[in-house]
């Protein structure tokens, strides 16, 4: 006769809670009308990092038994149900914007899926994603990234994406108006341009420094039938900025590269004027400029967007 062991007692008590768990899930119809995109998200996040993880856990734990592995194929046929629901509509999302929806229409769409409201940012302090990068990332980044081939030079920073959510914000806060030329210096996979794009209509222009998220970018916006936007492969001190009216940086970087480009974009503001948007710890270095004002009240908080006008 086999003993009863506690481990034995904790490892049934799991399966049985996960198995509990994967019928809530499976169960709730709601899941699957293609709208609940974020109740979606919740349910996949938690199917990946609360159950598979776990099943991962006991497979490697205890001897692997035929039922834990039946469970575990439940688990992820479930993940790819529900990820086969985003994917079709992402899939008919990008139709939509190859043939024309833009502007006003295209952030209503977005809203149909996603919380618009700004006040819904969890993280006013840092550089904070939420299932709005989830929902974007589906929709504009869904090649895998390519690899960085060039060595970054120490004041140069790594790719790393502004949030969604602040992207909409600085639409909000640039007030783009009609023959305003739109610039993301250091613009990595073109994100920012696409979306500032796609939500004003205005010219986006992305400068970026590595040669394979400049291809990825204009991919991107190839892809989705978007005329006017162009990326450039070229380090942000040797770009021509002569059209631009809005430039925009998320510290892409630092010391005598970031002042080098200012002076620059200074040259540039005595033929017309110009305004720099800035996000993370590049505002404090930009706000230092004397040739620059800033829009609206200070702050001390970088991971706000801070609006300069020459
Ligand atoms: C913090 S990321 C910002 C990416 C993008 N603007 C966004 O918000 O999604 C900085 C980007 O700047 C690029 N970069 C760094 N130094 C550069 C330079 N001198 N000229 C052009 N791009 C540069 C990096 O390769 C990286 O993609």
């Amino acid at each position: 006769m086999k003993l009863t062991t506690m481990a034995d007692i904790s490892h049934e008590a799991i399966m049985a809670e996960i198995r509990s768990d994967m019928d809530t899930i499976a169960l709730d119809q709601s899941l699957y009308d293609e709208k609940n995109f974020e109740k979606r998200r919740d349910a996949l996040d938690f199917l990946s990092f609360q159950i598979i993880d776990q099943l991962d856990d006991l497979l490697h734990k205890t001897a692997p038994g035929a039922e834990l592995n039946l469970v575990k194929r439940r688990a992820e046929k479930l993940k790819t149900e529900l990820d086969e629901i985003d994917a079709s509509l992402f899939q008919q999302f990008r139709k939509k914007i190859q043939t024309g929806l833009r502007r006003e229409e295209f952030k209503t769409v977005v809203g149909e899926y996603i919380n618009l409201d700004s006040n819904d940012n969890p993280h006013h302090d840092e550089p904070g994603y939420d299932n709005m990068d989830e929902f974007i990332n589906g929709l504009l980044s869904f090649q895998p990234m390519p690899e960085q081939t060039k060595a970054l030079e120490p004041e140069m920073v790594f790719y790393q994406k502004t949030p969604a959510r602040i992207v909409f914000e600085l639409v909000v806060k640039a007030d783009f108006k009609a023959g305003d030329v739109f610039f993301d210096l250091g613009c990595g996979l073109g994100q920012v341009a696409i979306l500032v794009n796609l939500l004003t209509g205005v010219k986006a222009v992305g400068v970026e420094f590595e040669p394979g998220f400049c291809q990825y970018a204009h991919d991107c916006a190839v892809g989705l039938n978007l005329s006017n936007i162009t990326f450039i492969n070229a380090d942000a001190r040797s770009a021509d900025y002569s059209e631009g009216t809005v430039f925009f940086m998320y510290t892409p970087f630092s010391g005598q590269i970031l002042q080098d480009v200012l002076d620059i974009l200074r040259k540039e503001s005595l033929r017309r004027t110009i305004r720099i948007i800035t996000y993370g710890p590049c505002t404090t270095q930009v706000e230092l400029e004397s040739w620059l004002k800033r829009v609206g009240a200070p702050d001390d908080n970088v991971y706000k967007l801070a609006v300069f006008s020459s």
